[in-house]
Formats: C-alpha cells, structure tokens, sequence
C-alpha cells in the first residue's frame, strides 16, 4: 500500500466552528467539463476547478487520449485536445473514478468512436450505464464489448429523441457531449435538472453549441459542425457547502460560507433550518449558526431539486445529535448506508431496514478508530469526529481527497482540530 493510501485523519473533538469558509469549485461540475474539451481543437481554459485527486485522474485520461490538460494558474485549468490520438481510454485511468466514462460522448461526437471499460467510483450501489449506452444507440452508434471495454461507432451520429429509463447525471452529461456533434435536433426527456447539467450545457453553449432546457426535464440540442474554444467558469462545490453547513450546525457553531450558490441548496436549507440551525442566505454567502439545540428529521433522498444524496452521510452524522428519532431514506442509490457501521463505532444509534436509517439521538459519541468506505463517508466520518469525545482516526483518507479540496486545511481554518497521521 502507497504512502497516502495509508494516510489517516486525525480528528480530536469538542469545538465549535467558527468563521468563514470559500467553497471551491464543483467536483462534478468539472469533471463534464474537461470531457467537454474533447469537443474541439481549441483550448478550453476552465476556472475555479478544485485541485482533487478526481480532477487529476481526468487530466491523466486526456494526456493519455493525446491532449494537454495542464494547470494554468491557481484554480485555472487548460485543456487542448487539438493533437488527441486515440479514442480508447486507458483502462488503468478509468477504473479509479466514475467521471471517466465521461470521455466516450465527446469522442463519439467528434471522431465518430470511442471505447471505454466500466467505470470506477464509489461503491454504492449499483450504478449501470443502459442510460448512456441507450442514449449513444438512440444516436446511432454501435455498441459492441470487446474485452473488458465498450466500444461504440457511428458513420454518422443523428439527432434523436431519447427518453431516459432514469435521469441519469451523467447519462444526461454524456448524451449531450455526443449530441452537441451531432446532426440536426437531439430532445432529451425525464434528462436529470442538477445544476451541474445546467453549468455543462452553459460551458458547451459557450463553446458554439446550441443547448436550451437544460435544468428542466427536456434538454434540446441543435447540432453544431465543429465548436470552438472557451473560458468558463465552473459552479461552487454544492455538496462542500453542504457539508460545511452541516458541520456547523453540528458543532453549535457559526460558519459564513463564500463562492456558494445558496438556491443549489434549497433541500438542505429547508431541513438545517427545521433541524433548529440559523441559516442565512445572501446572492453567494450562507451563514450557519447553531441555537444550541437540534430536532430530528424525516428527509429522502432524491434526485435534484430533492435532498442530495451525496448529503446523505454528513446529515446522518448531524442527526445523531438531534433529539427524537430521526428517518433518512435513500431514494437514488440501492446500498448507500454502509457508513452506518462507522458511525455505529462510535456509538451512534442508527438502525438500517432497507434504504431507511432510523437515528435516535442525542448519542454522545466516542473517537475511535474508523475506516473510509467512500467519499462521502469519509466526510461524515470527520464531521462524526468534530462532536466526539477523544481522538476519532479515520482511515482510508484518499476517499475523501478524490472530492474535497484542502478539507483538513478549511477545518483547521475554523477551529477544528484536525490533521492527517504524520503531519
Ligand atoms: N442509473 C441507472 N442507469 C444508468 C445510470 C444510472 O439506472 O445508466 C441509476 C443508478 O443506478 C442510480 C441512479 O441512477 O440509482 C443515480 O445515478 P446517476 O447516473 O444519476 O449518478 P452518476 O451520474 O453516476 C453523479 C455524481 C454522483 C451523485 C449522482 C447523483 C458525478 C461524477 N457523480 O453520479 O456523485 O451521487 O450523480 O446525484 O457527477 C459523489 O460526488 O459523491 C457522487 C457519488
């Protein structure tokens, strides 16, 4: 095992967090992006992209595809993709993240063909591509599997109505990276209306593509010929905002949160706000404060506008701490509550029937060592440690360094009292 497989964060509990935090760009908001940049022979120049290990995975599938992918400045990327050479993606790169799989739109919208094995990511739950594959035949592409990857070609890619079996993010992401190319009109029904949709098709449309609808659950796509190059700048982090606005409602403390997108957040919110927490709004800022108390919580997680599912984990950390029985219900993912087990460890009360965790609280939880089963697990592992008495280990940290940018660092900023194992 490497060095930073085995590093840990150390956590040591009891402070409330106070101060301000700049959220950084979105993680999935700038992966589609630097897919999108396969799309033409120009650079694509992208800001505020966060330096995590997710991004640096994409930057190694597109220098392995023969582009550049190169940091400009802090936050500031550039892509080119003008001397790409292959169509086939590494699979060594592709199995490290989910994103990845996000390179076989634009390269069959530009090069008519494009192979990719199944994806890596987090393991939580099933998490099949009959969106994406569908949507590329509806273009009319062949899809054959030779080994271990997916390849598709087309003569020509055709405008399409494509109804979606799921609205899919990426599924939607991909269809559009493919439809941009392709000729005439693409409508895309039941597409998914996450803001990180809306931010792909504005970088795309500020690329010469012709996308309308995008946010709603009918995209349209005009196809272009050929799209030129941009400079864009990519969304804040909603689920970082989240997750810091959670830790500081669990903590009792009072955190101002910059660069944020407050209306991205609307579920979370609603629930800190009937949880008992201050929540504050401004046109990019939100202010978190405890009121010393804190209620339990029926939420479910759904598909956006509903309750994030990648929020999921850190408000459960959050409810062990409320008084009352609390229910979360998982509604995207089949096998998201794994992280219960860790939480358990510590002492939280939380029973799982199906997709539902029933929380009781308050519990006093206990630091000890516990173990990174995803990204979002992680966070709410560390958010579970800034509440417990004693020192609280979480290992398996790269989990959460493939999404948050400087977390440890953030938290630091504002008085947790946290650091990695031999740092
Ligand atoms: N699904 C299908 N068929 C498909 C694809 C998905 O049925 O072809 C189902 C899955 O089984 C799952 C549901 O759709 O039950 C949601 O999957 P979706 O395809 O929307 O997720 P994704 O696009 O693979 C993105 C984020 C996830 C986030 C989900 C849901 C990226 C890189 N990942 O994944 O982010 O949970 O949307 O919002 O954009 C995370 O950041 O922690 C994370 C897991």
């Amino acid at each position: 095992m490497s060095g930073t497989a085995q590093r840990e964060m150390i956590i040591r509990g009891g402070a409330a967090l106070h101060g301000t935090v700049r959220i950084s760009g979105g993680k999935n908001a700038a992966l589609p992006a630097i897919a999108a940049a396969l799309l033409t022979t120009e650079d694509v120049i992208l800001h505020n992209v966060p330096r995590i290990e997710d991004v640096n995975v994409m930057m190694d599938v597109i220098r392995a595809l023969g582009g550049i992918a190169e940091w400009a400045g802090p936050g500031t990327l550039r892509v080119n993709a003008a001397d790409v050479n292959s169509v086939v993606a590494p699979s060594d790169l592709v199995v490290r993240n989910r994103a990845s799989f996000l390179v076989m739109g634009p390269l069959l919208g530009r090069f008519h063909e494009a192979a990719c094995c199944p994806p890596g990511g987090d393991v939580i739950g099933q998490r099949p591509l009959d969106v994406h594959l569908a949507g590329f035949r509806a273009l009319g592409a062949t899809l054959a599997r030779m080994d271990e990857k997916y390849h598709a070609t087309a003569d020509r890619l055709i405008g399409s109505q494509i109804f979606l079996d799921y609205p899919s993010n990426m599924g939607t992401e991909n269809l559009l990276l493919a439809a941009v190319l392709a000729e005439g009109f693409t409508v895309i029904r039941n597409a998914a209306a996450e803001p990180e949709i809306t931010c792909l098709a504005a970088l795309l449309n500020a690329m010469g593509a012709k996308v309308t609808g995008a946010g709603s659950h009918t995209v349209t796509i005009r196809g272009s010929q050929a799209l030129h190059g941009a400079e864009f700048t990519i969304m804040p982090d909603r689920i970082e905002a989240g997750t810091f606005a959670v830790a500081a409602a669990l903590t009792d403390g009072d955190v101002l949160l910059e660069n944020v997108a407050p209306d991205h957040l609307d579920a979370l919110i609603w629930k800190l706000g009937e949880a008992g927490a201050c929540v504050e709004t401004g046109p990019e800022t939100i202010r978190v404060r405890g009121n010393g108390k804190l209620g339990p919580l029926s939420v479910q997680a759904l598909p956006y506008p509903g309750y994030a599912t990648d929020l999921q984990a850190p408000l459960a950390t959050l409810l062990t701490q409320a008084t009352g029985h609390s229910v979360l219900y998982e509604r995207v993912y089949d096998n998201r509550l794994l992280y219960v087990s860790e939480l358990r460890k510590m002492g939280a009360e939380i029973v799982v029937a199906g997709q539902t965790a029933i929380i009781s609280g308050p519990t006093a939880l206990v630091g000890t060592h516990v173990r990174s089963l995803d990204l979002r697990c992680a966070a709410a592992l560390v958010l579970a440690g800034l509440v417990a008495s004693g020192t609280t280990v979480v290992a398996e940290i790269w989990h959460l360094e493939r999404g948050y940018e400087r977390f440890a660092e953030k938290l630091q900023a504002i008085g947790g009292d946290v650091h990695y194992s031999g740092g």
